[in-house]
């Protein structure tokens, strides 16, 4: 199994977008699980066209005595492509008390899974609120940062804040520009695990903005998160079959269904 969190320190990099094509890009011989535990509430749902339950909301209210795979399962959803998805609460107050109630519990299911992986949107992160509990025991954690100086600042401070505290996190970056990932790790002094590309374009289509893209899978932004996600799954039991490549994983993007599509996310 394999748990990854994502979040942020500042502004809004892009964690939501990121955890989705990572869920969609994940490789095929693995089961994965999208959660959205945002502590400033969902917007999957809306993005998505998804009622707010099932989703953590109704889970939490469900596993007041544990949780287990049945309940999980139960209260997932799927986005148009298949990916399952615990959408977040509808709101601050409410995202408060479900992942106070349920980071435990969830983050213990998790660890536990011999089968699945699951990538968990921990928005940005808020000092004394529950996702801290989420992010601790998980295998892989991003702080994900756009390379500006106003973002590089407090993710750069956060990823010391959690190495300091035993987590291993590292910044991902969300483009390039104005500094690519050498220059942010050789001036920071900060692990930098990955870069998912900028491409407004995209993005703009996974969030449910605007636009179209007449192939996603061929998008930077899903061929650089498809590279990402076959370094952090676990990989294929051997078999005489190669090792799929990422090309192959972005040709696999499962967030749409045919195309060429007018995006329906
Ligand atoms: N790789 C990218 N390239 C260009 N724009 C992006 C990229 N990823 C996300 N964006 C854009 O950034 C904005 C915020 O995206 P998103 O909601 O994923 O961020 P977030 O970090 O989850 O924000 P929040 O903290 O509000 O939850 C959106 O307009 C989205 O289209
Ligand atoms: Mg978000």
């Amino acid at each position: 199994m394999s748990v990854v969190c994502l979040t942020s320190a500042h502004g809004s990099p892009g964690v939501t977008t990121t955890a989705l094509a990572l869920a969609a890009t994940w490789p095929s011989h693995r089961r994965c699980l999208l959660v959205e535990a945002d502590p400033f509430g969902g917007v999957i749902a809306p993005r998505y066209g998804l009622g707010d339950t099932p989703g953590l909301s109704s889970l939490a209210a469900d596993s007041r005595r544990g949780l287990d795979n049945d309940s999980v399962w139960r209260h997932t959803q799927h986005l148009p492509g298949g990916v399952p998805v615990l959408v977040g609460a509808a709101t601050l107050d409410e995202a408060y008390a479900v992942l106070r109630d349920l980071a435990g519990s969830l983050t213990t299911w998790a660890t536990n899974q011999a089968e699945i992986d699951v990538i968990v949107d921990c928005g940005r992160i808020l000092p004394g609120r529950s996702t801290a509990g989420i992010i601790g025991p998980a295998g892989v954690v991003m702080v994900l940062t756009r390379p500006t100086l106003d973002q590089l600042r407090p993710a750069t401070h956060q990823v010391g804040a959690l190495n300091a505290s035993g987590i291993d996190a590292g910044l991902l970056l969300v483009g390039e520009e104005p500094y690519g990932a050498v220059e942010v790790s050789a001036a920071l002094d900060v692990d930098v695990v990955g870069v998912v590309s900028w491409d407004p374009r995209t993005a703009g289509v996974l969030t449910g903005s605007h636009g179209t893209v007449r192939d996603l899978r061929r998008s930077p932004l899903v061929r650089s998160v498809a590279t990402l996600a076959q370094r952090l799954a676990p990989p294929p039991p051997p078999q005489p079959d190669p090792i799929p490549d990422p090309e192959i994983a972005a040709e696999s993007v499962s967030l749409v269904q045919d195309q060429p599509q007018e995006a329906r996310l």
